[in-house]
């Protein structure tokens, strides 16, 4: 009798208070999915870095990048053990692996985008929705743990902002559903992605390689004159996208002359931001409670400006 009083209530108390929830991760009042926090991963500083204390950084354009379409972001630092890493994992809604100069193969930042991929992968079989977004290094970082192999060619794309060459497959994916018939024509016909890479997964061996072939849509590519290589990408059956180019550059960074700041690029930057914190809503990972989060956000560190010695104008050092 009283058991049975009691559940209604209780079941009340829990729609009327959903920060209740947040203590709950299997709640279904849960409202984790409209307070994604997603993880951007860190890496060894360079030679050029500023700050000689500092072990690893993240460029604040990719956390100013994940911010403006509404989620939270987590540092997710180098160098932690397999168990924090998948504690991570289970709390995060996604992970954002950013672009730079370090080791695909043997750096703290290879090691935790491999354990993240895997976890993702398993999860994502399960039906335990995790998306992965890689820009750059990170695209770079995603062809090699897909195809488990080197499978990188040079290209001459270090310094060049270049309009998209959209194959057949764009219209139809699920990065570009929700971009306006007119964002497709200027990010088709006008300079508005730009690339900082000496790396590409050329067209060539991606067709040769069934790994790739198999996992990834490619959705667009660019030629550097010689070589064509893929632009964008995203997984067939997982929500796991990568951009050989920079979309966080075009609002946030000004150091180098060819960064797009057109209301195009600007737009480009957003739909894309949005895209990827959409998919991150639709994890239902969480945080054992909104203390747990509040400990490990970004808020809790200061940016550095670097702008005078890096490419990035404010960069977070760990
Ligand atoms: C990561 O580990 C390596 C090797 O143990 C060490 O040299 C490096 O300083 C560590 N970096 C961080 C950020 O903890
Ligand atoms: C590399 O590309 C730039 C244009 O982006 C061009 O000016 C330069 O000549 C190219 N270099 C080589 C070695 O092809
Ligand atoms: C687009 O792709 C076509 C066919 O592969 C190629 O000939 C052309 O040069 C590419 N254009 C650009 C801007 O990358």
């Amino acid at each position: 009798m009283r058991a049975l009083l009691w559940f209604p209530l209780l079941s009340l108390l829990a729609l009327t208070l959903p920060h209740l929830s947040t203590t709950s991760p299997t709640s279904p009042t849960s409202s984790s999915s409209q307070r994604p926090v997603i993880g951007i991963l860190s890496q060894e500083v360079s030679r050029y870095d500023p700050t000689p204390d500092a072990e690893s950084y993240i460029a604040a354009s990719y956390v100013k990048f994940v911010e403006s379409a509404g989620a939270r972001v987590v540092p997710v630092m180098i160098n932690q053990t397999e168990e924090e890493y998948k504690a991570l994992f289970y709390s995060l809604n996604g992970i954002l692996l950013p672009g730079g100069g370090v080791s695909i193969y043997s750096s703290g930042y290879a090691r935790a985008s491999k354990i993240f991929y895997d976890l993702a992968i398993e999860a994502n079989q399960k039906g335990d929705f995790f998306p992965i977004w890689g820009t750059c290094l990170g695209f770079e970082q995603l062809a090699y743990l897909t195809a488990q192999k080197p499978v990188l060619v040079n290209t001459n794309t270090t310094s060049v902002t270049l309009p998209l060459n959209f194959t057949n497959e764009a219209k139809g994916s699920r990065m570009f559903q929700d971009f306006p018939d007119e964002l497709m024509r200027a990010l088709e016909t006008e300079a508005l992605t730009e690339n900082s890479h000496m790396w590409s997964v050329s067209l060539e061996t991606y067709n040769s390689n069934d790994d790739l072939k198999t996992f990834y849509k490619v959705l667009s590519t660019n030629t550097d004159g010689r070589t064509e290589f893929i632009s964008t990408w995203e997984a067939y059956d997982y929500p796991i996208y990568g951009v050989q180019w920079h979309p966080e550059k075009n609002p946030f960074e000004w150091t180098r002359a060819y960064y797009a700041h057109s209301s195009n690029a600007v737009k480009v930057t957003f739909y894309f931001a949005n895209f990827f914190v959409n998919e991150a809503r639709k994890s239902v990972h969480s945080f054992e409670s909104e203390e747990a989060v509040r400990k490990l956000l970004i808020y809790r560190h200061s940016q550095t400006y670097a702008g005078d010695q890096r490419p990035f104008e404010q960069i977070y050092y760990f």
